[in-house]
């Protein structure tokens, strides 16, 4: 079996990504230093703790495995923080990727899958945005992944090395046993933060902007369930163990919806009153996201089957129940 190192596979997106290699007969190895991730995600699976900002760490991993592939999903993702703390972000998603990158070239593993974003492109000047739009991006956060995107852009004129950076738009949803799903903290991701409002009557969800030239007003955002973003990396995998190719593809469903149809969507599915309080517009928050993925369904074969914002709601719902009992 083709064993593949998952950095930051502890997480919400590399957990789920994690299980969707077992089952396409990979071997998952799991490289997290646990920052943000946690081992109950992983409960099963090989996990190695350690950053990848640790190069010895690292080479003496790829000394004693045979590693066809690194997916990294390290890296911090909180885009308000980064405006706040530049220096946390380039350090641990440039720095320390810099780190993973060289102690894969010095141990001659030379194929990477890179979680990339949406947030490359910044206001888009196009929507849906396709691959080939300006990269622009807005915040730290946003430049930290288009900084690696060069880099391994660079790497593939240098070297031998390929990958396959995959722009994420809003990830959401959870794995359909209600095992696993999202957890951040502090949580800034719309979904769970509804969800939060449908449990606790006293918390109001805070709907920045009212006044964008959208159907009610509110932003439109493209929500890609994660079960759906793991059948990508699959494929990618595949893609980039045949092919000599550096490449990068969107992910996202292709329609959006917006704050307003998020929040509807939960009242929906939960049976639940939703309080909720409207807030000015943040900066750099652009009226509309909305990924081209037609290169990734074209190349990959990828079909996303969770197409109906109801159905990522639901999943996200069992996980929210569950996870409230676990205490994640
Ligand atoms: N969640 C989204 O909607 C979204 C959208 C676009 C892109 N992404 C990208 O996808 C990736 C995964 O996001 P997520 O939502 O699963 O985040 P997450 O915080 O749940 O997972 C990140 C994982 O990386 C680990 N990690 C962080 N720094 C590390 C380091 N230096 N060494 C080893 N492990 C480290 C954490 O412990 C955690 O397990 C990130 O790179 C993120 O930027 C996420």
């Amino acid at each position: 079996m083709r064993e593949i190192l998952v950095t930051g596979g502890a997480g919400y997106i590399g957990s789920h990504v994690v299980r969707a290699l077992e089952a396409r007969g990979f071997a998952p190895v799991i490289y997290d230093n646990l920052s943000t991730g946690f081992r109950d995600f992983v409960r099963g699976f090989e996990l190695v703790q350690g950053s990848i900002g640790d190069y010895e760490t690292l080479c003496a991993l790829f000394r004693e495995r045979e590693i066809a592939c690194v997916m990294n999903f390290a890296s911090f993702i909180a885009v308000g923080e980064s405006v706040e703390l530049p220096l946390r972000y380039y350090e641990n998603n440039v720095s320390r990727t810099v780190t993973l990158l060289r102690a894969m070239l010095d141990s001659g593993v030379k194929r990477f899958i890179f979680s990339s974003s949406a947030a490359v492109y910044g206001e888009p000047e196009i929507v849906p945005i396709p691959e080939d739009a300006r990269l622009c991006p807005t915040s730290p956060y946003g430049r930290t992944k288009h900084f690696v995107e060069e880099i391994l852009r660079d790497l593939d004129v240098s070297s031998e090395f390929r990958s396959v950076s995959l722009r994420y738009f809003n990830a959401a949803g959870a794995h359909p046993s209600g095992e696993i799903g999202e957890s951040h903290v502090p949580e800034t991701h719309l979904i769970p933060l509804v969800m939060r409002a449908a449990m606790d009557e006293s918390y109001r969800i805070k709907v920045f902007g009212t006044d964008y030239d959208t159907r009610d007003g509110t932003c439109v955002r493209d929500y890609i369930h994660v079960n759906d973003l793991a059948d990508a990396h699959v494929l990618a995998l595949e893609k980039l163990l045949e092919e000599d190719r550096t490449l990068a593809y969107n992910l996202g469903n292709g329609s959006g919806f917006t704050v307003r149809e998020v929040i509807e969507s939960v009242r929906r599915v939960t049976g639940r009153a939703i309080g909720q309080i409207d807030a000015p517009r943040r900066p750099g928050d652009p009226a509309s996201l909305i990924a081209s993925s037609d290169r990734a369904v074209k190349e990959l074969g990828w079909k996303p089957r969770y197409a109906e914002l109801d159905s990522i709601v639901e999943t996200a719902w069992r996980w929210e129940s569950r996870r409230l009992r676990k205490g994640y």
